[in-house]
């Protein structure tokens, strides 16, 4: 595994290298991804055989441009350019009907395809200059917290991809929202880095998956996903407090907001106390998340965890990834 950086030299290595078939990790402003050119069926194998996931997981196709769309997707669907003409680029992917060339092995068999433009300059100009759309995971072992940083996907996969583009660290820090257009009305298959508040501005009938019907009715959103190795707890929000938690010796807890994470220490019952916004905005919350969770894993603290954010904004991604990280089946 070769480590490139974003000079312009290094980028058109990145492109060639995926051009030809290699996996490339790439930042984006979500998560890394895994790269692999989308018209290359062995290394879109690899993709699943990298991170174990399992075949019926589908990818999602990066493009450089929403002109790139129509290659790929049938774009004559109620709210798909309107959609991308005002979030792309962006963390909005788009399930569309699929165009016959398109692998199945990237969409799993579905006649649908998940597009997205990717709000990252680097991302962008790899894909660009590699010619081709680039099939991209999020770059970590199926079912493993996602990467938001380049250190991350090496400790994770690095043995088993060809190059990673160190991009620093990911500005949004949860993946994008998956919207699925190919129903009437729209349904959001994956709460992300869109909310779904600024969706329904477009689409009034938007309705997004419950919790319970996620797992059954999202290809691939397992009631387990974005997992750390340790056990995770959860608290409802605005609940830290000494009654009802009893965490284990050398626990460590992730609060939002001062107020809780001031009780948090206060209760004495967690070794350390870390806050992902002590002014309570969902937005920075959400992009130290996987951060936070990485550093917590992989320091000796026996468990983790987490008090829950309000259900709008990033928070219901937010949510939805505690959920899925805390799940036991
Ligand atoms: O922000 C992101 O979306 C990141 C970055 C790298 O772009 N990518 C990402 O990919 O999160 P991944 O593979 O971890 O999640 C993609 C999910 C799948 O698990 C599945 O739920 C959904 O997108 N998906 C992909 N294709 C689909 C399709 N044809 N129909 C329904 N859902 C689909
Ligand atoms: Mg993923």
């Amino acid at each position: 595994m070769i480590i490139l950086s974003t000079s312009d030299q290094d980028l058109d290595t990145a492109a060639q290298a995926i051009q030809k078939g290699l996996l490339v990790v790439i930042p984006t402003e979500t998560v890394y991804g895994l790269g692999a050119n989308l018209w290359n069926r062995h290394a879109l194998a690899r993709v699943f055989e990298a991170k174990k996931r399992p075949s019926f997981d589908p990818l999602i196709v990066h493009i450089a441009k929403t002109g790139d769309m129509a290659e790929i997707a049938d774009t004559n669907v109620p709210h798909a350019l309107l959609l991308a003409e005002r979030f792309w680029p962006g963390p909005l992917t788009m399930v569309l009907p699929k165009k016959e060339k398109v692998p199945e092995l990237a969409t799993s068999g579905l006649p649908t395809v998940a597009v997205r433009c990717p709000d990252n300059s680097v991302a962008r100009e790899i894909i660009r200059r590699s010619g081709v759309p680039v099939a991209a995971p999020s770059a970590n072992p199926f079912g493993y917290l996602s990467p938001t940083r380049a250190e991350h996907v090496i400790a994770q996969l690095g043995g088993k991809v060809d190059f990673i583009v160190d991009g620093g660290r990911c500005k949004l820090g949860v993946e994008s929202t998956v919207l699925d257009l190919s129903v009437s009305p729209p349904v959001v298959l994956r709460p992300g880095g869109l909310p779904i508040e600024l969706l329904a501005e477009i689409i009034p009938d938007i309705r997004a998956l419950s919790r319970s019907e996620s797992s059954l009715k999202a290809p691939g959103q397992l009631p387990s996903h974005y997992a750390p190795r340790k056990a995770l707890y959860l608290i409802p929000q605005g609940l830290v407090s000494e009654a009802g938690p009893r965490p284990a010796a050398n626990s460590a807890i992730l609060c939002f907001g001062q107020e809780s994470s001031y009780k948090a220490k206060q209760t004495g019952l967690w070794a350390k106390v870390l806050d992902m916004s002590p002014g309570m905005d969902s937005v920075e919350a959400a992009s130290v998340l996987f951060e936070y969770m990485h550093e917590l894993d992989s320091q000796d603290y026996t468990e983790i965890w987490a008090e829950l954010l309000p259900e709008k904004g990033l928070g219901m991604a937010v949510n939805d990834r505690l959920y899925k990280a805390s799940f036991k089946g």
